[in-house]
């Protein structure tokens, strides 16, 4: 609920003053565009959001929810490092949904009303090259959340690129997620054939050295399709793995997987590596990942890139006692690069975000990631009453910290990738208008000495006190960003040398919100 309260208070004195908010004409439109395409009657969430009555009947849940920011699901922070086509509402919207409900939610008048969006249940990819489905599977009665694994192996042959790749469910009632991962051993058809039943059930964890992400489905997801000419590689032979996390309460319902793949045709594609760039055995540098009762941990791990990459997307991946994971580059010049931050990590809705645009890193770049453990009485996702020792392992009850990354490897004009093709549903910022912080008073205060600036050293100094980090970030004047740099206090500054003389302006952010005022700063070197 951090910094809602005065946007509240700001927008119910201005509605109060204004019409009163409606169903038909301000909050039907913010929940068929982020709500409905789950909570419908072939979608996942419990309940559904198709008209005003199934709003009304659910308006404190739905306020709950939405102003604790639990639903929509999103787990990466858009604030720290933005990801496309993100399903979040804005503080304007989430004001305006509360004045609704406070206002006793009246409805207006229907015919202002849109329609209700028809739900999507046909195929994204719709001239795949190849269809894969795993067989009829019947959940059986054990009263726990299943996982399970589906192996196909693919014998196609020769090496192909999968240029667009779609996962689904076809129950979506009980299917929690989908992970679809290549792996290039034997073990996998092993493990099946010592399963009598389909597939074989995988504790909660087959990534490892061996299983690289290749596609995903988690409630709202749309196919991966990759940007022209370039693919993920699948050597022949290669195994395709599934895990399904069907939850507690599936029993007896039945489900199959389809995916619809697309090969690439450019006689050259570059290969998309979806690897664990920041690894928990390799990379980690405060470890071995290891918790105790009772214990709070953070872990650190850290990989210097040793060529450059143009990253597309990420994906974090931990189990149950996680609460946050986040990661960021640091370049050979100091320039901090957010990569993604999980506040409230959530092993029922992890997923691979893509970035709006590619994020290239030169060689010599720190990728760090972090990852902090409470192994705790007091979190709630804790398997073991009373806490238990945690260690690095297989089950889901063991712990992991992984950074999947998707990139590929430089080349010059990678600057103008378009990321547009990596279609995800497009959700409606409803309502346009801007209030909020941007028009407060900006409370931080600083001063960058010299200015002009003559030396390359420099020094900032801020008026009062903020709590932990927080990033100078300098812009050109039309507000480009040019260079980053994370603070901590008062802080002494290197410029790097290819920041060109000129007229720039530096603010302050915290968390992604500017903070400051912004100061002009002249550089003649
Ligand atoms: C990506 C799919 C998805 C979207 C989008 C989504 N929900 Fe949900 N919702 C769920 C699922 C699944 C649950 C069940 C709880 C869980 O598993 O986390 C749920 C639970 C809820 C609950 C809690 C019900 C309870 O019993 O406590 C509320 C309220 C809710 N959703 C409201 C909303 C609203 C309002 C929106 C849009 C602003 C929304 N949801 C968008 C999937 C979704």
């Amino acid at each position: 609920m951090k910094k809602i309260v005065p946007l509240v208070v700001t927008i119910l004195t201005s509605f109060s003053l204004m019409a009163q908010p409606t169903w038909s004409e301000d909050i039907a439109c913010i929940v068929y565009s982020h709500c409905s395409n789950c909570h419908n009657d072939t979608g996942i969430g419990p309940f559904n959001l198709m008209n005003y009555e199934d709003a009304y009947a659910n308006r404190y849940s739905m306020e709950y929810d939405i102003a604790n920011k639990i639903m929509p699901p999103w787990p990466p922070d858009q604030d720290y490092a933005p990801m496309a086509h993100a399903n979040v509402l804005t503080d304007d919207e989430i004001a305006l949904f509360q004045a609704w409900v406070a206002a006793g939610a009246p409805e207006g008048d229907p015919m202002q009303a849109p329609e209700p969006p028809v739900i999507e249940t046909s195929e994204g990819i719709t001239d795949p090259d190849l269809v894969l489905t795993t067989e009829l599977f019947t959940v059986p009665s054990i009263n726990s959340d299943l996982y399970k694994c589906f192996v196909i192996p693919t014998n196609w042959g020769e090496d192909k690129y999968i240029s667009g790749i779609e996962v689904f469910p076809n129950n979506r009632n009980i299917v929690h997620h989908v992970l679809v991962y290549r792996n290039l051993t034997n073990d996998p058809i092993i493990d099946d054939q010592n399963d009598p039943e389909i597939g074989f059930e995988c504790g909660g964890s087959i990534e490892g050295g061996d299983n690289d992400l290749i596609g995903e489905w988690v409630p709202g997801s749309r196919p991966w399709i990759m940007p022209d000419g370039t693919g993920i590689k699948m050597q022949d032979g290669a195994n395709i793995v599934m895990q399904v996390h069907y939850p507690d309460g599936s029993d007896g319902q039945q489900d199959f997987i389809t995916l619809n793949i697309k090969f690439s045709d450019s006689p050259n594609p570059r290969e998309v590596v979806q690897d664990q760039t920041l690894d928990h055995i390799a990379d980690i540098q405060n470890g071995p990942l290891f918790i105790l009762p009772y214990e709070t941990k953070t872990f650190h791990e850290k990989y210097v890139l040793p060529e450059a990459r143009t990253f597309l997307g990420v994906a974090p991946h931990a189990h149950l006692i996680c609460t946050r994971m986040w990661s960021f580059a640091i370049k050979p010049d100091g320039d901090t690069v957010k990569m993604v931050n999980i506040p409230n990590w959530d092993f029922d809705w992890q997923g691979l975000y893509y970035y709006p645009e590619p994020i290239i890193l030169p060689a010599g770049t720190e990728l760090h990631g972090y990852a902090r453990y409470e192994n705790t009485a007091d979190n709630p996702n804790n398997p073991n009453n009373p806490p238990s020792f945690v260690t690095l392992g297989e089950e889901t009850e063991d712990e992991m910290m992984l950074f999947f990354y998707s990139y590929l490897y430089y080349e010059s004009g990678d600057e103008n990738i378009q990321m547009g093709g990596l279609s995800h549903p497009h959700y409606n910022n409803c309502n346009e208008q801007s209030v909020g912080l941007n028009d407060l008073e900006r409370e931080t205060k600083f001063n960058l000495y010299p200015n002009p600036i003559h030396a390359d050293q420099l020094y900032l100094e801020i008026n009062n006190s903020i709590q932990g980090e927080y990033d100078l970030e300098i812009t050109d004047i039309s507000g480009k960003r040019i260079w980053t740099r994370t603070c901590m206090n008062n802080c002494e500054i290197i410029l790097p040398q290819h920041i060109n003389n000129g007229m720039y302006l530096a603010r302050i952010l915290q968390n992604g919100q500017t903070i400051s005022n912004t100061e002009k700063i002249i550089l003649m070197r």
